[in-house]
């Protein structure tokens, strides 16, 4: 009676759960519903960890001592486990935030992997198709465990360099075949009884290891920079690693879930990718984000610096100023600062609007969390496609922090790595300020000859720095009408 009943039970909540996750995902597709998305989606997540506690519950009394399981644990794992997501979380900086979204990913791909392992060691995949699911599960959440992981010491620094050798992809491809050939042996040695030539749980122990290492060595020749790519794709392969494991397990909660993850993470990957004009293969097998030097002759003009403060007064005395923010803004914590100047600008009648990229910063949405956080109206964010024709009859445009995303040579050279990317149409604009500390260049690594067009004028300094600069200059004005 208490199985049918816990059984009932965690079928409701495994419903209302997947529920939650949907709804949740669909209300953060916008700045203004994503954390009451977030809220919910955790809600969900929260009843499918309770749903599964229940399981010992659903099982016969005398199957019970033969469960996996084990409730004490399962506690410690939450309690350590839950406890470390909440004090990162409350503890990281913005600007590491992908970072910290590459060492979830890679736990999600562990996670998934682990079960699989569970699974595989004590015999549960029965038949040919169970077993090659939980093979391929806990092969893609391997690969997505150590990928995830090198994603993480690249954006942190920890590894600076991409690592790459001569023959590079056929090692991989090797790599690749080896690890399948030995889940094919498993698969054939427990359908046929054969003597295998290893103890089928040290096979399983190679399996996980040529996995691990294979997700190895496809992230380590990647760029440091394209690791917001290359985390999105693990996050749909984990995605993919948990639906597997939940159809193995026949858990409808582990199977939507992962599903929905998995196409999330896919669909988020080819956003990403056609915002930069690349193709994901050309992300993971390509050596992009390498410095390139501009040809000699190829910019003409010169850089000229102005002082902060004359640049915040000629935007006092504009009518209609875009500002097009970037990845320094968010090194520079200079979110609020920047709000702060906004509205002197406002009080003095200056109509101003954001220009967001859909690439700018280092993961998506990454700028409109940022204007989020300094409370800046979202009726005053634009989108490119929304505000692009704006700029060639707008008085001043501030970039702050951006470079590659205004970069003119994505539409003109076509030997540039971002050439095709859709950029920005600042270089139209009548003044261009741009804020930047020096001659850094960008993600692309490549120079910016919009920095040397006639309309624009360089003011260097960290971008906070330099807003309190303006902020100061534009109240040294005194009161509107003066
Ligand atoms: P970037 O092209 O990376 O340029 C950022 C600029 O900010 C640099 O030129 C740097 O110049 C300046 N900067 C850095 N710290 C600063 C500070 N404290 N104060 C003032 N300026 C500072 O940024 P973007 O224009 O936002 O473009 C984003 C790039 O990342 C694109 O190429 C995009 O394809 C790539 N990307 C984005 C994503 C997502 S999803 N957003 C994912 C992968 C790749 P200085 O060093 O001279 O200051």
């Amino acid at each position: 009676m208490l199985s049918m009943l816990a059984q009932l039970a965690i079928g409701a909540i495994d419903l209302a759960a997947a529920f939650l996750l949907i709804y949740g995902l669909k209300r953060m597709s916008s700045p203004v519903t994503a954390p009451s998305g977030i809220f919910v989606a955790g809600i969900g997540m929260l009843a499918a960890i309770v749903a599964s506690f229940l399981y010992v519950f659903a099982v016969r009394a005398a199957a019970l001592p033969h469960l996996p399981v084990n409730v004490g644990l399962a506690i410690a794992a939450l309690v350590i486990g839950g406890g470390a997501a909440w004090w990162s979380g409350k503890k990281v900086a913005m600007t590491s935030m992908p970072q910290m979204v590459a060492l979830y990913n890679g736990m999600g791909g562990g996670a998934a992997a682990a079960i699989a392992a569970v699974e595989l060691l004590s015999n549960q995949a029965q038949g040919v198709t169970a077993l090659s699911i939980t093979l391929i599960g806990a092969l893609i959440g391997a690969v997505s465990l150590s990928g995830s992981l090198i994603a993480w010491a690249k954006l942190d620094g920890v590894i600076e360099h991409p690592l790459r050798i001569k023959g590079q992809q056929i090692l991989n491809g090797l790599m690749m075949l080896a690890t399948l050939a030995v889940g094919g042996y498993i698969v054939f040695l427990t359908q046929t009884g054969s003597v295998p030539l290893l103890p089928v749980s040290d096979l399983i122990y190679l399996f996980f290891a040529c996995a691990l290492v294979f997700g190895v060595l496809m992230t380590l020749p990647i760029g440091g920079a394209d690791m917001p790519v290359v985390i999105s794709i693990y996050n749909a392969f984990t995605g993919l690693a948990v639906g597997l494991e939940g159809f193995v397990l026949q858990n409808p909660a582990l199977m939507i879930a992962g599903m929905v993850v998995g196409a999330a993470g896919l669909l988020l990957t080819l956003l990403m990718a056609k915002a930069m004009n690349r193709s994901v293969s050309n992300v993971v097998f390509t050596n992009f984000g390498a410095i390139v030097k501009a040809k000699p002759g190829a910019i003409k003009g010169d850089l000229k610096p102005v002082d902060a403060g004359d640049a915040g007064i000629f935007m006092r005395y504009a009518s209609t100023v875009i500002i097009v923010p970037g990845y320094g803004l968010a090194v520079a914590h200079g979110q609020q600062k920047l709000y702060e100047f906004v509205k002197l600008l406002q009080a003095a009648g200056v109509k101003v609007k954001f220009a967001v990229h859909p690439v700018a910063g280092r993961m998506p949405g990454q700028m409109d969390v940022l204007l989020a956080e300094a409370n800046v109206p979202y009726d005053m964010i634009f989108q490119l496609e929304d505000i692009n024709d704006e700029f060639s009859h707008t008085d001043a445009v501030l970039v702050i922090g951006a470079n590659d995303v205004v970069n003119p040579a994505a539409r003109t050279d076509k030997s540039s790595p971002i050439f095709g990317m859709p950029i920005l149409n600042v270089d139209q604009a009548k003044q261009v300020y741009v804020v930047k500390r020096g001659e850094g260049r960008g993600y692309a690594g490549i120079v910016n000859a919009l920095f040397y067009g006639e309309n624009c004028n360089m003011v260097y300094g960290d971008a906070q720095a330099v807003l309190i600069k303006m902020i100061e200059a534009v109240r040294g004005l005194g009161p509107v009408g003066n």
